[in-house]
């Protein structure tokens, strides 16, 4: 089947921009959805719609709004077959991850469904009697979420869902590439009875979305943007929301190190590497982005992990893979453009050749035909180095760069120098260099002899340096996004008591000393 895709502002279609083609990127001949874009003035739109039901939809009792995210993640899991089939047919996603992927928005709306009856507010003893302190937590407004594609559920329901249970309105501006997946999410958040004014899904490309982005800011009708991409577009996402005073919560990019010590467990760090380095063909923010491996184990390690990839299978993403297409043509040639960084002091391992699979460049034991869709042959890089392109930048795709370490110092070095702080790995027996690489590592998230990515729903999730500007996703710390707090001061004492000057004091001798 192939869907018509909108825009939809007040839940009504609206297009009246170009028309994309969207295809299944392992079968370019599944012809998936046709998108008709809007323009900015839609956006802007949309935000001033959802701007005006804002104060509505915070007026329904929290544990109400809670409700319709018990019913949302009710709805989820109801089609969560159809959803994940529908990101596998989108984006290639390996339907396994697909159902996990879903699986993450149901765990979020079962985290926050409860919070609709929490949102706790504090009591708070006054310095002076008959008087009481209370803090409140407000909705922030109506908040702009613009979204990657390579997590077209699950990272969307971590902005969306808190941001509506505490009474935000939403402006959700998802990839262009994954409309169909978008529609749909729409519709089942319109499902759980969350009104159509209060979240609104625009479709828009990247220059309308900031052209859009900056309109609504200059009217007012955004109070909070959320942005998951990349670090070049968060600086000007941020730089925008500067100017108008509105703090955006940002997860971008990553470089996503491991560490294996000589103390690991070897097998332990190659498994752990092939999932970090190629699960979603290495387009996660939290892939594998360097190992760094001492120089003790480095060649053992080495024959192990090329072996590892070389015989990993790739391919069909409805079949049981290590990881399907590229997300779309558009991440294909943006990553092809990391091989020409291979440079001669490099040894390339990990498959019969680089590149995009083709029938004159075949991949061994390929599950499917490759020349159906848009495939990449893993590659392991060894002999990388700090000053390479491959250590410095995000290569968003299914390569692994290499690096060895002499001491505790060298790693840590490597680990922390690209200036990307998302998450991190180390693999050691002992207990003194995990915890002196948590303390160490820049990454806000820190995994000891586990994969880089696979975080779970309800941990702080987010980055420093170049990964974010300290915004924290997930569980309760997204909360301080999506609200600002109220403090109330209720005074019934019948006098005007003056804080700091009227405070009674309790008389103490501070030079007394006991007999020695
Ligand atoms: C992302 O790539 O933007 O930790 C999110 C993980 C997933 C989420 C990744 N749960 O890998």
């Amino acid at each position: 089947m192939v869907r018509d895709i909108n825009s939809l502002v007040d839940g009504q279609p609206v297009g009246g921009g170009a028309r994309i083609e969207i295809r299944n990127p392992a079968d370019l001949s599944d012809h998936v959805a046709n998108v008709t874009l809007a323009g900015p003035d839609v956006f802007a739109s949309a935000a001033r719609a959802a701007s005006r039901a804002q104060a509505e939809w915070a007026r329904v009792p929290a544990p109400v709004r809670g409700v319709a995210i018990h019913d949302l993640g009710l709805i989820l899991a109801n089609n969560k077959d159809v959803l994940a089939r529908l990101i596998t047919r989108e984006i290639g996603k390996p339907y396994r991850e697909s159902l996990g992927e879903v699986q993450e928005a149901i765990d979020t709306c079962i985290f926050f469904a409860s919070e609709g009856r929490r949102l706790y507010g504090q009591t708070v003893p006054s310095e002076m009697p008959d008087k009481q302190l209370f803090t409140f937590r407000k909705p922030v407004g109506t908040m702009a979420v613009i979204t990657a594609g390579n997590f077209p559920v699950a990272v969307p329901s971590w902005y969306v869902v808190p941001a509506l249970v505490a009474g935000n309105a939403v402006v959700w501006k998802p990839a262009e590439y994954t409309p169909a997946i978008a529609h749909a999410f729409t519709r089942l958040v319109h499902a759980a009875g969350i009104p159509t004014t209060v979240f609104q899904m625009v479709l828009t490309d990247g220059r309308d979305t900031s052209v859009g982005l900056a309109l609504a800011l200059e009217d007012g009708h955004l109070q909070k943007v959320g942005f998951t991409g990349s670090s070049e577009v968060g600086r000007s996402i941020a730089e925008l929301c500067g100017r108008h005073l509105v703090h955006p919560t940002l997860e971008l990019g990553g470089k996503n190190p491991l560490v294996v010590m000589p103390d690991a467990d070897l097998d332990l760090a190659v498994e752990g590497a092939l999932f970090s380095g190629f699960g979603t063909a290495g387009q996660r923010c939290t892939s594998l982005g360097v190992a760094i491996v001492h120089e003790s184990i480095h060649d053992d390690f080495l024959d192990r992990f090329s072996k590892a990839v070389g015989e990993a299978s790739i391919g069909d993403p409805m079949q049981d893979v290590l990881y399907g297409p590229m997300l779309s043509e558009r991440f294909a040639t943006g990553f092809e453009r990391w091989l020409e960084h291979i440079e001669p002091h490099h040894t390339a391992s990990g498959s019969s050749a680089m590149g995009r699979i083709t029938s004159d460049s075949p991949r061994d034991g390929f599950v499917g035909d490759a020349t159906a869709g848009i495939f990449e042959h893993p590659t392991v890089v060894a002999g990388v180095t700090r000053d390479d392109a491959l250590y410095k930048n995000e290569t968003f795709g299914p390569i692994v760069p290499v690096a060895s370490f002499a001491t505790f110092d060298d790693a840590m070095a490597l680990a922390n120098d690209h200036g990307y702080g998302l998450s991190s790995s180390i693999y050691t027996t002992n207990p003194r260099h995990a915890f002196d690489f948590r303390e160490r590592i820049t990454a806000g998230m820190v995994s000891v002899n586990n994969s880089t990515s696979g975080a779970e729903a309800h941990l702080p999730f987010g980055g420093n340096g170049k990964s974010g500007n300290g915004a924290r996703q997930s569980g309760i710390w997204m909360l301080e996004q999506v609200t600002r707090w109220q403090s109330l001061n209720w005074d019934y004492s019948g006098r005007l008591q003056k804080a700091q000057m009227d405070v009674k004091e309790i008389e103490a001798d501070r030079g007394f000393r006991l007999d020695d």
